[in-house]
């Protein structure tokens, strides 16, 4: 493919250095399996799945059919008092794979979008049981929820809050899971647990009856995968059920088949009231999030309206269920069954953790964290957080590699279908482009 530099120019992209990325970009244009191909001809292995997202690797013939017929079928219904067949379906499917009673679904495009749908959620059925006091939401520090104003209000990272004062007041947020001692531990660590009291303090000190929901990554993915400590989310799931606090698993990156389970709400064994999910349920080839929610929130909201007649939850979008998003959700979820992915992504897993974990002789690395196919390693900063980071991304990029990198943590998020061979090529080449930095 051609490009001339000034074609650049009118796409403020996000989340980039768009000065620098204009003046020596990467572009990529063509994906196949798990690889990508830029625009120079390198072949670059995608080691974290784009952007924790393309499961099953890239260009799935069978999900491009089902979106391509779909769109000659149906291209686009509303979904506002109609509807179209395959969201009902895809619902139901989706609540096959949640733990037992998460059974409602309402879709979103995106897991911003699932993430303010979820707070609108909490809030529409703590008012539906009277208690609409409890206005207060419960994030964490290094939390990523997404970027829409409700997402940014829980989010637990500073450079996504400190430009934006208009985020959504009565946000509070307790520590991070990220100990010194807990360093180089591979999975849950043993310490750590107690972190989750922070919830019984902030209960303590504003009145747990001002609290809506408590919202958590069960793995914290885009800081650099802060792995739970072993009983920490079974102590925030005690705590909020003591106090009618709802629990909130955003599963973006955790869901479908990333842990080895379909979500991480099983592979933890602990069940949440509340989860979003988003990327890999369509393995990205259509944008769409969704929320799945107790049965009892859904009947509570519901039944409160003023008659069977009522509208009962004013929210929705525009391209809520999608009929083309709602097809590649369904292709996808049909090979991820097929093919058993989640259950090769688990047995992939010990060779995929001993291969990051073998990392840790570069003196380059101070940490290495990682459970089922996520994980990350953290280099020693230079010249301020996050600086090395994003020049040792463009380093591997060049490398043939593709690790995406917050502040100085890269992360691997291999596609769940790649096999021992490309895991090795993952990482030799990582190793080869730190050995000598
Ligand atoms: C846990 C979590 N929640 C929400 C989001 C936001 O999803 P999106 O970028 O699709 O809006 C992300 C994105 O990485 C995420 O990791």
């Amino acid at each position: 493919m051609k490009y001339q530099g000034n074609t650049l120019e009118h796409h403020w992209m996000p989340f980039t250095a768009n000065r620098d990325f204009k003046a020596d970009p990467r572009l990529i244009v063509r994906a196949e399996g798990v690889y990508y191909w830029d625009h120079k001809g390198g072949k670059v292995i995608d080691a974290t799945a784009g952007l924790f997202c393309s499961a099953l690797g890239h260009g799935r013939k069978e999900i491009a059919d089902a979106v391509g017929r779909q769109l000659m079928e149906v291209d686009y219904t509303p979904h506002f008092q109609m509807g179209h067949p395959s969201s009902f379906e895809l619902a139901r499917r989706v609540a096959q794979l949640t733990p037992e009673g998460l059974n409602r679904v309402f879709f979103a495009n995106s897991g911003s979008e699932a993430v303010d749908t979820a707070l609108k959620i909490a809030m529409a059925y703590h008012r539906a049981r009277g208690e609409g006091q409890r206005t207060r939401f419960v994030s964490r520090e290094r939390a990523y929820h997404g970027v829409g104003i409700g997402g940014t209000s829980l989010s637990g990272l500073m450079r996504n809050r400190e430009a934006f004062g208009a985020i959504i007041p009565n946000v509070v947020h307790m520590r991070h899971t990220w100990l010194p001692e807990n360093r180089f531990v591979r999975g849950q660590p043993e310490k750590g647990a107690e972190l989750a009291d922070d919830l019984q303090r902030l209960c303590d000190l504003y009145g747990a009856g001002t609290i809506a929901a408590c919202f958590v990554e069960p793995i914290a993915g885009s800081t650099g995968i802060l792995v739970p400590p072993k009983g920490y989310l079974e102590r925030l799931r005690e705590t909020c059920t003591k106090h009618g606090i709802l629990l909130v698993f955003d599963e973006v990156i955790c869901g479908f088949g990333r842990l080895g389970k379909a979500f991480a709400a099983q592979a933890f064994n602990v069940t949440p009231d509340i989860m979003t999910m988003a990327k890999a349920i369509t393995n990205a080839a259509q944008p769409m999030g969704a929320v799945a929610v107790k049965e009892e929130i859904y009947d509570t909201v519901t039944n409160a309206a003023a008659s069977e007649k009522a509208i009962e939850f004013f929210h929705g979008y525009t391209y809520s269920a999608h009929p083309a998003a709602c097809a590649a959700a369904l292709a996808t979820l049909d090979i991820y069954e097929k093919e058993k992915v989640f259950e090769k992504a688990a047995a992939l897993s010990p060779y995929f953790l001993d291969a990051v974990f073998a990392l840790r002789d570069l003196k380059i690395i101070t940490d290495i964290r990682g459970y089922g196919l996520i994980a990350a390693i953290e280099l020693a900063p230079t010249g301020g957080p996050g600086v090395r980071g994003t020049e040792v991304q463009k380093k591997l990029f060049w490398a043939g590699v593709h690790l995406k990198f917050t502040g100085d943590a890269g992360m691997f998020s291999p596609p769940l279908i790649s096999e021992k061979k490309h895991i090795d090529e993952m990482v030799s080449i990582v190793r080869n482009v730190l050995k000598d930095l």
